[in-house]
């Protein structure tokens, strides 16, 4: 009989200064009951404009909020600013534009930055969930050569389909793609297809 213990799965989530710091709360409160279950590693790393939006957002400090250990911003000792350290996925939640931008053009110049370069070159999953609207030519052009590169694009769209009926249930319905693609088996919200299993929470 085999005694191997699931080693927990090391993900990095980076959040920006777009607007959207609600889904990276939201993100970061089931990451870190994953965490406190043994069965996910985690780091945070931030833009410098994230704490200014998530004060905005969701009100205090964001460092104070999360039960989590947050990374400096150019700490480039973090174990997931090197591909030898075998961190499994990343998700940028919410994604500015800006730093969209720098990731497609290769600009390794924060952790954030760094980390999210890392993810592609070492072919692991990277997650980019962009906040902007209108999307002009340049904003598409850069998601596209991040997309062709290897990450994954995932809008901060809500979906309907499922009737939210509160701002929170309908913040889910992207956070549980998130998971999804960070391999983390959670239902937030009504699959299509599936009956309702009533795990809104
Ligand atoms: C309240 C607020 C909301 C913002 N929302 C967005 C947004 O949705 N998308 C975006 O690309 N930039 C947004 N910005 C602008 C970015 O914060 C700005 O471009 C910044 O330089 C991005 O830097 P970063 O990528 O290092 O976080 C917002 C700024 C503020 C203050």
């Amino acid at each position: 009989m085999s005694s191997a213990v699931a080693r927990p799965r090391k993900i990095v989530v980076g959040i920006t200064g777009a607007s959207g710091a609600p889904y990276a709360k939201r993100l970061l409160q089931l990451l870190a009951e994953e965490r406190a279950a043994g069965r996910v590693e985690l780091g945070v790393c931030l833009s410098s404009t994230a704490p200014e939006v998530w004060a905005l957002e969701c009100g205090g400090d964001l460092r104070e909020a999360l039960d989590v250990p947050v990374w400096g911003l150019r700490d480039f000792r973090a174990p997931f600013a090197s591909g030898s350290a075998g961190w499994h996925a990343m998700a940028i939640v919410p994604c500015s534009m800006g730093t969209a931008a720098r990731i497609a053009h290769g600009i390794s110049d924060t952790l954030l930055t760094r980390a999210a370069d890392v993810m592609i070159k070492e072919r692991r999953s990277l997650v980019v969930v962009p906040r902007e609207t209108p999307l002009s030519t340049i904003h598409l052009e850069n998601l596209t050569a991040l997309s062709r590169a290897g990450a994954l694009v995932l809008p901060a769209m809500p979906s309907f389909y499922g009737k939210p009926e509160t701002l929170d249930q309908a913040i889910d319905t992207v956070v549980g793609r998130i998971l999804d693609h960070l391999g983390v088996d959670r239902t937030l919200s009504a699959r299509w297809g599936e009956p309702d299993t009533g795990a809104k929470t």
